[in-house]
């Protein structure tokens, strides 16, 4: 990419087993294959200090109070705001697999302060889109894997979902929300046109902040 244009910032966002996953890589793969400078990022990430309490959190292997595991999700992400910025600016887009959305949405579901919540997210770097896959909880417990973390629990889940849709109309301007049961390649084709798009209008606007 020349200089000057930066990368631009996605989010997959949604419940778990919603299909972020295999939508994210599908859409690495897409940019990669039309010569786009692009890298797959995923929130937590497990392999530093603070994502490894996060990881023995999530296997229940260590107990947390919400708020201190709350302030360990978003410190996770300020630790690698520096390396998010630099790759933006250097012309990389990146394909982010949950982020501060899932931070609030999570917290807020077991019954912490929403404003609390998106306290710390304030002034991380602001996405240029959302994908957020909606579907109904019961839907999803029907897909693999589903049950083996401690958040992976139906009436949870469905929690998590109310908070995401506040979200999403609070941030609508960049939110894109798509029922997530429909096929993996119409979700695809879909989110493929809308990051196309996307790409050479942000690639000269300025990084902003969540505020
Ligand atoms: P993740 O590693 O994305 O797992 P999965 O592939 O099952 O979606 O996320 C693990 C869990 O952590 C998931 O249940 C959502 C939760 N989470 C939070 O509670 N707060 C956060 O800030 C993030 C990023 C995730």
């Amino acid at each position: 990419m020349s200089a000057g244009k930066r990368g631009a910032l996605i989010i997959f966002e949604g419940c778990d087993r919603s299909g972020k996953t295999t939508q994210s890589r599908l859409l690495v793969e897409l940019l990669k294959s039309k010569g786009i400078p692009t890298l797959p990022m995923n929130f937590p990430e497990r392999s530093s200090s603070i994502g490894q309490v996060i990881n023995s959190y999530l296997t229940n292997s260590k107990d947390l109070p919400d708020e201190v595991i709350h302030l360990m999700f978003s410190a996770n992400r300020w630790e690698h705001m520096n390396q998010v910025k630099q790759k933006l600016l250097e012309g990389t887009t990146l394909v982010v697999d949950r982020y501060s959305f899932s931070g609030v949405a999570y917290s807020a579901a077991k019954g912490l302060d929403f404003d609390w919540c998106y306290a710390p997210e304030r002034g991380l770097i602001k996405p240029d889109a959302v994908f957020y896959l909606r579907a109904p909880s019961n839907d999803l417990t029907n897909r693999g894997q589903y049950g083996e973390e401690r958040y992976e629990k139906v009436e949870f889940q469905g929690r998590v979902a109310e908070v995401f849709d506040r979200i999403c109309s609070k941030e609508a301007s960049y939110f894109h929300k798509f029922d997530a049961t429909q096929s993996v390649e119409d979700l695809h084709a879909q989110i493929g046109s809308i990051t196309e798009e996307l790409l050479p209008k942000v690639a000269t606007q300025p990084l902003d902040t969540l505020s």
